[in-house]
Parts: structure tokens; sequence; C-alpha cells
């Protein structure tokens, strides 16, 4: 008998991969009283843990990491062998990012899974965390026992939010285990006991079906109200009236109805085009996805018609100021961000553009790096002909926008978020640009529906 092969304690994990995911869940372990070492391999993220520091924003993330470290619950290491030794359970939470195709690029997967094959032994099971699309677990499982990994292989997929993640973890909707190894699948859904959630354990691809469904049919419903919001633009009618509206129905729901700059992020773009390709190499034309992707994608460009009508027709040699860079608000994650888009369009044609993040501003310089970005807001509006919201941040809402009417060159704001208020803009001479809704139309909204209606966060 191997080391590989001695019993294993579901008490100690390890988890591949120190990113949204895996970092959040091994924390989310840790403090559940389980040992669990994270295997990181970039060299900036490792050093950082190494330090205690959590290398991504996360609510809450820091404090529990400090906690779960501290008292040796949670150890990190760029050593996979150091890291599984004893281990019951392995977690991959490495990256899946889009191919040029579309589709999803498991290298980092495969590459997980081979590293394993050294290591463990049949008595610990490999969960696969990352968002493979639908078919991808079952293969891994038949290659990897033709490949002689004797651990059962399972799927897992995550259904936290950034922003919200390790609430998450605590609270999951639901949590589901994708396989073809009964005994493996009750083992990893006894870490889930305690959380008073549905477990359901199905085949992989069912299991992956239902990541990759999630994902398009929440991607499907913002492209919808999108579509909507158009409407209001050309023939009349406030979109969040009309959201509240829709989402007062229960066979809709309100979440994921809120009408702006579409969705972006490390999930939500990537997902849709890998269930998009799936569904073309088994022959199917998924129409509603690539419906969804354009829709999403002319959201984008339509904010940047709308700030160029908003500024005369010409955006050459204006100063734009962008506030929010993040994908959504409550992270630090610029991946398939519309501000990127946004502000690359803008520099396109002629504008100068400053932007201001708290927390996702200082990694944005590396990626547009024609853009100034500022330390504050208000530092963001100076001199500009127009501001712009990109992301959601409540911080926004209270800024002293007396203040900014006397720092900008021209009020103007083109909100693309629907998020402040803009009868107290228009009373400090704003012209304001809001999304789905005529410029000026009073809104009712906020006096009745919405105080029934939580409105969590798009993407
Ligand atoms: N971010 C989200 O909100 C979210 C939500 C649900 C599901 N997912 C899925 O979870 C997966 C991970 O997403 P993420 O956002 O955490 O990615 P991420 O890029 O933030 O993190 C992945 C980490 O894995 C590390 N890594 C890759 N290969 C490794 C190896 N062999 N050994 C050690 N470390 C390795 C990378 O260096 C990186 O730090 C993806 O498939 C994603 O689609 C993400």
């Amino acid at each position: 008998m191997t080391s590989a092969d001695t019993a294993m304690d579901d008490g100690t994990i390890a988890v591949i991969g120190a990113g949204y995911v895996g970092l959040v869940t091994a924390a989310w372990l840790a403090e559940t009283g389980r040992h669990v070492r994270v295997v990181e391999e970039a060299p900036e993220r490792l050093d950082q843990l190494r330090r205690g520091i959590a290398p991504i924003h996360e609510s809450g993330l820091q404090e529990l990491l400090t906690a779960v470290m501290d008292d040796g619950r949670l150890s990190v290491t760029d050593d996979i062998a150091d890291a599984v030794r004893g281990a019951g359970i392995v977690f991959i939470a490495v990256g899946t990012p889009p191919l040029p195709d579309g589709g999803a690029d498991l290298r980092q997967v495969r590459a997980a899974l081979g590293q394993l094959k050294k290591h463990v032994g049949a008595t610990t099971v490999v969960v696969i965390k990352s968002t493979v699309p639908p078919g991808t677990t079952q293969a891994l499982i038949e290659s990897s026992r033709r490949d002689r990994l004797k651990a059962p292989v399972l799927t897992c997929p995550e259904f936290l939010r950034e922003g919200s993640a390790l609430h998450d973890c605590r609270h999951p909707s639901r949590v589901v285990i994708g396989g073809d190894d009964e005994s493996a699948q009750a083992r990893v859904a006894a870490l889930f006991e305690e959380l008073n959630t549905v477990v359901m354990q199905t085949d992989a691809t069912s299991a992956e079906m239902i990541k990759y469904g999630s994902n398009a049919f929440l991607a499907l419903k913002i492209s919808f109200i999108n579509e909507m919001a158009r409407l209001c633009e050309l023939i009349g009618g406030n979109i969040d009236v009309v959201a509240d509206g829709l989402g007062t129905d229960p066979r809709i729901g309100r979440a994921f109805l809120n009408a702006g700059l579409g969705f972006g992020g490390s999930c939500f773009p990537k997902d849709v085009a890998a269930l998009d390709e799936t569904a073309g190499l088994h022959g199917h034309y998924f129409w509603l996805l690539k419906a969804a992707t354009e829709v999403n994608l002319q959201q984008r460009r339509r904010f940047v018609v709308k700030v160029q009508e908003a500024v005369g027709g010409s955006l050459s040699g204006k100063r734009m100021a962008v506030l929010g860079l993040a994908f959504k608000a409550g992270t630090d994650d610029l991946r398939q961000a519309p501000s990127i888009d946004v502000i690359r369009q803008l520099v396109d044609f002629g504008a100068h553009v400053a932007a201001y993040d708290a927390v996702a501003g200082p990694k944005a310089a590396e990626i547009i790096p024609n853009v100034t970005i500022c330390a504050d807001a208000y530092e963001c509006v100076r001199g500009a002909d127009a501001v712009l919201v990109v992301t959601e941040w409540p911080e926004f809402i209270t800024l002293d926008w007396r203040r900014i009417a006397g720092l900008v060159r021209r009020r103007i704001i083109v909100d693309g978020r629907n998020l402040l208020d803009e009868h107290v803009l228009a009373d400090l001479g704003f012209t304001y640009v809001p999304v789905g809704r005529r410029p000026g139309k009073k809104s009712l909204r906020r006096r009745n529906a919405s105080a029934l209606l939580p409105s969590p966060a798009v993407g």
C-alpha cells in the first residue's frame, strides 16, 4: 500500500487554485473546522497569501483568512504533493478562461488532474469546482481512469457571486454534486450537511448543465430587460417601474432585471459563449444565447452613443469622467468588465478619459493604459465634459454632488446603471441621461414597489 492509498481524512482538504472560488471555498471550509491546504502556482498570489494577505477583494475574506491562518487551519503552498498528503477531498478550482472560439480553455483543469495522478490514491475524492462545459467531467473521468488516476472524480460546480462570495459559501442556494460514484458523492455531500440547503446528487453532465443553464438563464434575463429598456426609451415607460412590475410575478422574480450596461465579469460572458460553443459542437444552433451576447455588446455601444449625443455629437478632445471600473460593485474583478469596452470606445473616438474605482482602480492601470486612474471621485470629475456611471458602487450615490457641480466643466451625467437620483441632480443643474426611460420623466418607483423587492447586484 502506498502512502496515497492509506485511509484518508475528510477533515483534511486540499484546494488547488487560490482565486475567487478556491480561496473563498478554502477559507469557508477552514471556518467550519476542517484543515485546509491551498495550492497556488502564481508567484504574486502565493507571495501575498504567505504573508497572510488576500490577493483578491471579497467582503470579509481578509478577516476570515487571518483568523483561520492564525489558528493553523489554513495553510498555503505551491507544492501539490505536500498539499494533498492525507487529504480526503481535493477541490480543483483553477481557471477555465475563454478560448478565441468561445470554448472553455481546460488546460488548467487537465494540468491539475495530471499533477494529482502521482499523489492521490483511490481513497481520496477529486472534485472539480471549476466551471467546465457539459460533458467535460464525464470525459475527464474516463480519461483519468485510462491515465491511472485512482481517485474518483466528481464535479461540484460553484454558484457563488463575486461581491458576496463568502456569504454565498455560507448560505448556498443549493449544492450540486455530479458523478458516478455514490459513496464519493456522499462524502462530498457531508461537507455541506450543516448548511441546511438542498444538496443534489446527480450525474456529472446534469450537474454541468445546471451550472451553465443557471448562468445562461440569468444572462438572458439581463439582456431581456435591456431590450425592454430600449423599447421604453423609444416608446415611453420607465424600465425600473416595469422591472418592479415584472418582478412581482413569482414566476419571473425581480433579480437580474436591472437595466443598464449589461453583464460582464469572469463568468456570464464566458459561460454563455462556452455553452453556445458546446451546443454548436453537437449540431445545435442556440439562438437565445447568441442573442443574449449580441444584446449585451450592443448595450455597451449604445451607452457610448448616448454619451456622444449628450455632449453634442463629437467626443474628440472631450474629457470623460468614468465612475466605476469593476464589472459590478463589491469586487475588484475587471475581467470582461463593461468599463473596459466603454473606455476603449471613448478613447477611439478621441476622448480623454479619467476613471475612478476605489477597489478596482489599481488593477485597471495595466489593462487600460491610456486612462488617468484617479485617487478619488472629485479628482476624476474635475474639468469633465460628462460624468459616466459605469459600476453601481453605492458610494457614488452619496458623493457630494453639489461639490461635483462646481468641479465639472459641463453638468452632464450619463448613468449606465440608473444609480443616481435624477431629481436631486436636476436641482443642481445637471442634465441626467438614464437607461430605459426618457430623461426628465418622473419616476414614481421608489415610493411603493421597491420597498417590497430586493434588488440584487447584476452579474
Ligand atoms: N469568479 C467567480 O465568481 C466564479 C463563480 C463560479 C464559478 N467560477 C469558476 O471557478 C473557476 C475558478 O474561477 P476564479 O474566478 O476563482 O479563477 P481565478 O483565475 O481567480 O483563480 C484560479 C487560480 O488557480 C491558479 N492555478 C491554476 N492552475 C493551478 C495549478 N495547477 N496549481 C495551483 N494553482 C493553479 C491560478 O494561478 C489562479 O490563481 C473557473 O472555472 C470559473 O469559471 C468562478
